[in-house]
């Protein structure tokens, strides 16, 4: 299969919803990381994205929609999860709701489960596609096991990327929050913590009134979906907390200048839009890997937990 490099302009995007429209799979923008989207309410296509990614099919998807709306139309939005869509969608939160009876998404998407993930996202080309299309089923955009996207370059990665399995990229430049979304859920009835990512759980708990329960998972103890250790394996060796590289590291610094920092000025945003890429360019060279601190809280706290799955053990 040719794999298209579309334009984020109106025949790129009418490009996109054609080929969404008839069960193919499309790598898209969003402000966290591209996606793998296809149409959720379509098995087959559902289906082609978990054989492009290589993804065990017991993990369930994340679901896209244009609006509020749109959300509810599919899941029940209690009174928290309002409260949480009212303050930070569209954006980088996912939510884990109770699926709707007739909600008429591919069960598939769901891998069976009686929740369903759902974020509406912020970047305006994602927004426009999903104008055009319905809900869009998408997990990140890498092969099972490897370091999400965040550049169409990512995508098509002759290293590991989906060049040729998927029917084209939108390329709308990097991604602007660089992490995958946080994920909450409420699985004891309590609001819980699934996934660290690119909305701050501080900034939760501060809408909630209240700490977030912590559901995610140890990188040790691969127990929940999405939470294998080696989640965000470079093919490199990774030394974690490292305050100067030992010989013939390569060194990712935080807060300093060099080749491979993730930012200069100790900004945590600026780190995580930069982590995936500059992780991906240090792992070109083959060399092992030696990763400065980063401070563990607010987007650092995300950017962290991705640093430990990359540096786990493989199997
Ligand atoms: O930022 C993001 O979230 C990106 C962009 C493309 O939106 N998507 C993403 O999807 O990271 P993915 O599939 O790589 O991660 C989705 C996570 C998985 O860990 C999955 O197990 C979890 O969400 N998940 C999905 N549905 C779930 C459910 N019903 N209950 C619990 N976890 C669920
Ligand atoms: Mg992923």
């Amino acid at each position: 299969m040719h794999t298209e490099r579309l334009s984020p302009d109106d025949s790129g995007l009418a490009r996109a919803a054609s080929l969404l429209a008839r069960g193919q799979v499309v790598a898209i923008p969003t402000e966290t990381v591209y996606g793998l989207a296809g149409d959720a309410r379509d098995g087959q296509a559902v289906a082609r994205i978990y054989e492009a990614k290589g993804r065990p099919s017991f993990n369930p998807l994340i679901v896209h929609v244009a609006d509020g709306n749109a959300a509810r139309a599919i899941a029940d939005m209690t009174p928290q999860a309002e409260a949480l869509a009212a303050a930070f969608w569209p954006g980088a939160l996912t939510l884990v709701l109770p699926l709707r009876a007739n909600a008429g998404i591919a069960s598939l998407v769901t891998a069976g489960l009686s929740t369903i993930a759902l974020r509406i996202p912020a970047h305006p080309v994602a927004q426009a596609l999903l104008r055009r299309t319905g809900p869009l089923a998408a997990p990140s955009a890498n092969a099972s096991g490897r370091i999400s996207p965040t550049r169409a370059d990512h995508v098509l990665d002759p290293d590991g990327g989906l060049d040729g399995r998927i029917g084209a990229v939108l390329d709308a430049g990097p991604c602007p929050v660089g992490l995958e979304s946080t994920i909450v859920g409420w699985p004891d009835g309590r609001a819980a913590l699934l996934r660290p990512g690119g909305l701050p759980a501080e900034a939760i708990a501060d809408v909630l009134g209240q700490p977030l329960a912590d559901h995610h998972a140890d990188p040790a103890v691969p127990n929940a979906p999405g939470q294998l250790t080696s989640h965000y394996a470079p093919n490199a060796v990774l030394r974690l907390n490292a305050d100067s590289p030992a010989p013939g590291e390569t060194h990712i610094a935080f807060g300093a200048p060099g080749p491979f920092t993730l930012t200069e000025t100790g900004d945590l945003a600026q780190a995580a839009a930069r982590l995936f890429d500059t992780l991906r360019r240090a792992d070109r060279l083959g060399h092992p890997i030696a990763v400065a601190p980063i401070p563990d809280h607010g987007l650092g706290a995300a950017i962290n937990d991705r640093l430990r799955r990359a540096a786990a053990p493989r199997d």
